[in-house]
């Protein structure tokens, strides 16, 4: 007879104590959880002191999450987890999409939300600058929003946030700075969004916590390239979470959060000062950025 107490026997032990009536899917994740955390500790031939270092690890990362800093995410982010989650919620959601109908146009792809979403943006008119006053260069953004069968959608939000041309977000300022680079607009009947921000630069995810130090024990860089995130959504639609890249920024290759793909890069005009695509007159350089979104049915 197998007894738990030998080392090939506990895994299913740790399994055979699961009640009858949990639920099946906590069952799953949990069976799992079991199954790959020993095969690991099986594999490595994990030493006593070795599993107290991951411990006092993940004892760190819990201890620097407050209200503005979220280092469990951080170390999702940085592991490639959460690009994992986008990625397989977005394959399940086309190929729904597309079984459902005769879709024209493949819906935008999605990527992290990371951890400076701040939610409450004003809402602001079509057209508005939110990079006034900012550090940064000016930046135009135009494009439309439409469905997969490439029709308008009209009143669609997107919900756009950004750090400052120097890479620091509102969020990351000290004392109560309030919001910056923020906004959401509304697409007009036609689908078509403009508004005015600042052209996005590259920037380091927070690295003076425990994930900074696994980050410099692994010889990696924590800079994410130059984006700016939106989140686009209309009731009808799958909502989408998702950034543009700019195409001449470095760290393209080597995002520290694993968060780029091809179809977001996205070139940066640049102009010199006059006349801008909406008649306002610039008196200094600026870029302009066009992008078209696609969203699938719900
Ligand atoms: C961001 O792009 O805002 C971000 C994403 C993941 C981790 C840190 C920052
Ligand atoms: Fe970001």
């Amino acid at each position: 007879m197998n007894h738990p107490h030998q080392t090939s026997d506990i895994t299913q032990a740790v399994l055979d104590r699961l009640a009858d009536d949990t639920d099946p899917r906590f069952r799953e994740i949990i069976t799992g959880v079991v199954r790959h955390a020993h095969a690991l500790v099986r594999e490595l031939d994990l030493k006593p002191g070795e599993w107290m270092n991951a411990i006092q690890f993940l004892t760190k990362v819990g201890q620097t999450c407050d209200d503005k800093r979220q280092e469990f995410i951080l170390l999702s982010d940085t592991l490639g987890v959460s690009m994992l989650v986008v990625q397989l919620e977005q394959a399940r959601r086309s190929a729904q999409a597309l079984a459902d109908q005769a879709a024209g146009v493949k819906p935008t792809e999605a990527t992290v939300q990371g951890p400076f979403y701040w939610q409450g943006a004003p809402v602001l008119p079509l057209g508005s600058d939110i990079g006034e006053g900012m550090p940064g260069e000016p930046a135009y953004y135009s494009g439309r929003v439409t469905d997969t069968r490439g029709q308008p959608i009209a009143n669609c939000c997107l919900d756009v946030w950004s750090g400052d041309g120097d890479g620091v977000y509102d969020m990351q300022k000290s004392g109560d700075a309030g919001m910056a680079l923020r906004a959401r607009f509304h697409t007009d009947a036609d689908g078509r969004y403009r508004f005015w921000s600042i052209k996005p630069t590259f920037y380091p995810v927070p690295d003076d916590g425990p994930v900074g130090d696994m980050l410099r024990a692994m010889g990696r860089h924590p800079n994410r390239p130059g984006h700016i995130h939106m989140m686009v959504y209309r009731d009808g639609y799958v909502p989408l979470t998702t950034h543009l890249f700019a195409a001449d920024s470095p760290y393209l290759d080597s995002d520290a959060v694993f968060g780029v793909r091809d179809s977001l890069i996205i070139p940066f005009e640049r102009h010199e000062r006059g006349a801008a695509p909406d008649g306002r007159t610039m008196d200094r350089p600026y870029h302009s950025a066009r992008y078209d979104f696609a969203l699938a049915p719900a």
